[in-house]
C-alpha cells in the first residue's frame, strides 16, 4: 500500500537542496540494489531533530551503508558523533567510504555486530537514537533506549506503518514486532510518542 501519492512524494523530493552529494549517489545505489533506506524526507526530519535538540551524541541501531547516519552527521557539531551498527562488513566499508568522501569521517564510529548488543555496551547518555533494525527486534529496544537517552532526547524509529501491513489481518513476525513495539511505546509514560505518516511512517518519541 502506498501511503503517499507518488506525485506528492516527487514534488517534495524536487525541492531545492534535497540530497546533496553523495547522498544522491547513495539513493541511486539503494534504488539499484533494492536496499531500504529512510529517504530524503525522513533525512530532513532527522536533521531538524538534531538541530532542535542540540544533539551531539547519536546512536543508530541498524545503519546499513550509512545513508541515514550521513544525513545526521551533516548537521552535527564538529565534535559530534554518530555510532553506527550493522552485521554486514560490506555496509561498514561503504559507510566509511561515503563519510570520507563527504568529509565527515571524524564523526563516524562504526561498530560491527548485533545492534542491541553493541548498544548495551554504551552507558549513554545519547541525545538522539535512531532505530532501523529487523522489525521483530523492535520491542527489545525500548528498555535499553530508555536507560540511555537523556531527558528531552529523541527516539526515532522507522517503518511504523510497514507499507500498511499494520492494519491488515494475520500479521507476520515482523509486523507483530512493529505492532507490539508501537503499543508499548505509546503506553510508556516516560515517552511522548507520535507517528508521522511520512514515507513508511516514523515514530518520534521524546523522553520526558
Ligand atoms: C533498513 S536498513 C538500515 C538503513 C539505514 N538506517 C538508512 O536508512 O540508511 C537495516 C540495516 O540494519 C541491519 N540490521 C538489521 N537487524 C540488525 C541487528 N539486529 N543488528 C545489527 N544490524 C542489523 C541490516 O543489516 C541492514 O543493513
Amino acid at each position: 500500500m502506498d501511503l503517499l501519492n507518488s506525485r506528492i512524494t516527487d514534488y517534495i523530493a524536487a525541492q531545492p537542496g534535497t540530497s546533496p552529494s553523495p547522498l544522491d549517489e547513495m539513493e541511486d545505489y539503494a534504488r539499484e540494489h533494492k536496499f531500504p533506506i529512510i529517504g530524503p524526507m525522513v533525512g530532513r526530519i532527522l536533521q531538524q531533530l538534531i538541530v532542535m535538540t542540540g544533539a551531539k551524541r547519536v546512536f543508530e541501531l541498524g545503519s546499513g551503508f550509512g545513508y541515514s547516519a550521513l544525513w545526521m552527521s551533516m548537521v552535527l557539531p564538529d565534535d559530534g558523533t554518530v555510532i553506527c551498527t550493522d552485521t554486514d562488513e560490506n555496509n561498514e566499508r561503504m559507510a566509511k567510504e561515503y563519510f570520507s568522501r563527504a568529509g565527515f569521517e571524524s564523526k563516524l564510529d562504526f561498530r560491527m555486530g548485533d545492534a542491541i548488543n553493541e548498544f548495551i555496551k554504551e552507558s549513554g547518555p545519547f541525545d538522539l537514537i535512531l532505530n532501523d533494525i529487523d522489525k521483530e527486534g523492535y520491542p527489545d529496544t525500548i528498555k535499553p533506549v530508555k536507560e540511555r537517552l537523556r531527558s528531552g532526547g529523541v527516539f526515532v524509529t522507522d517503518n511504523l506503518l510497514w507499507s500498511g501491513r499494520v492494519i491488515e489481518p494475520n500479521p507476520d513476525e515482523s509486523t507483530r514486532g512493529i505492532l507490539q513495539f508501537t503499543k508499548e511505546l505509546f503506553n510508556d509514560p516516560d515517552f511522548l510518542t507520535s507517528i508521522i505518516p511520512v514515507r513508511d511512517g516514523i515514530a518520534i518519541a521524546v523522553k520526558r
